[in-house]
């Protein structure tokens, strides 16, 4: 029996929470600890076992999950070194590198991954590094709870990770910048705020959906709604024009590189 430990009862540890009892996931093996007593409530009313004490939630548990800011790991790891011995550890943090957490905690057993926010509501995409002395069962444990959250996706070399953070972990909030600027331009021609509002989510919900539903790639979906002279091609030609794609090449190329100093801060 698998029992798991979260350090730190912020969003992600109870969307990962969540999702892991929506699966059938005992409460009774489930352990929490946050210094703040209000974070927990909530979850105790659920029959996690709760603490303040991160060293005694380790100690009960064979999985720790690390879900605190990322400024707080290090000191965090240092703290229950003493009691890691044997155990596995996921690390949810951004920018803190597999070999930083393994040498602070004294374990090589080390999970990085990259969760995006879409996690809050399980629809999230997370990618995952695992360090050379995690097993393939220990690798497969780490895939079921993250699976609780959303889809999943391992990468051999932990560099990947940079590129990962770049399109999914920052990438909601290029959609929504999307979202935003439709609904702006929606308003432009005359549609309420609240119509614009509906038009453009459920525009983008089915895009999506059909995206994921079907084998055709998107720029095939794109072309078969693009009639010759028609009002999408209208609109699709000024968004090439004015060069969406080298916009976009560019961002993510950038967001790469902040990710990438960030973890050799
Ligand atoms: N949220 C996301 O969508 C997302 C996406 C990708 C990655 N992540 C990563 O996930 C991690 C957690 O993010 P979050 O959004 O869940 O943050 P959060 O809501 O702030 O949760 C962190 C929790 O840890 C607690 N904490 C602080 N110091 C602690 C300590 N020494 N021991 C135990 N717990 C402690 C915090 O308490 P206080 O509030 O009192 O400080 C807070 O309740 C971050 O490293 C972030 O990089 C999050």
């Amino acid at each position: 029996m698998t029992r798991l430990a979260f350090m730190g009862a912020g969003n992600m540890a109870q969307a990962i929470i969540g999702g892991l009892l929506e699966n059938g996931f005992d409460a009774a093996d489930i352990w929490a600890a946050d210094p703040v007593e209000s974070q927990l409530a909530k979850l105790k009313s659920l029959g996690i076992n709760t603490t303040t004490d991160n060293l005694d939630a380790t100690a009960h548990a064979d999985v720790i999950i690390i879900s605190v800011k990322p400024d707080i790991v290090e000191p965090l790891a240092r703290e229950i070194a003493p009691v890691a011995a044997g155990k596995l550890f996921i690390s949810v943090a951004a920018g803190i590198t597999s070999g930083s957490l393994s040498s602070w905690l004294e374990n090589p057993s080390v999970v990085r991954c990259m969760p995006n926010t879409p996690s809050l509501v399980r629809k999230g995409m997370t990618g995952l590094f695992a360090s050379s002395s995690v097993s393939s069962e220990q690798q497969q444990t780490a895939n079921t709870i993250l699976s609780a959250i959303g889809e999943t996706l391992w990468f051999d070399e932990e560099s990947s990770l940079d590129a990962v953070t770049a399109v999914s972990g920052s990438g909601p909030a290029y959609f929504f910048y999307i979202i935003e600027v439709m609904q702006l331009a929606a308003q432009a021609q005359g549609l309420s705020q609240k119509d614009s509002r509906q038009l453009v989510l459920q525009t983008a919900l089915g895009a999506a959906e059909m995206a994921v539903q079907t084998s055709d790639s998107a720029g095939e979906l794109r072309q078969k709604v693009t009639s010759p002279g028609g009002t999408t091609a209208a609109a699709l030609a000024i968004l090439k024009e004015r060069g969406l794609e080298t916009i976009f090449a560019d961002a993510v190329s950038a967001a790469r590189k902040r990710s990438e100093e960030l973890s050799n801060i």
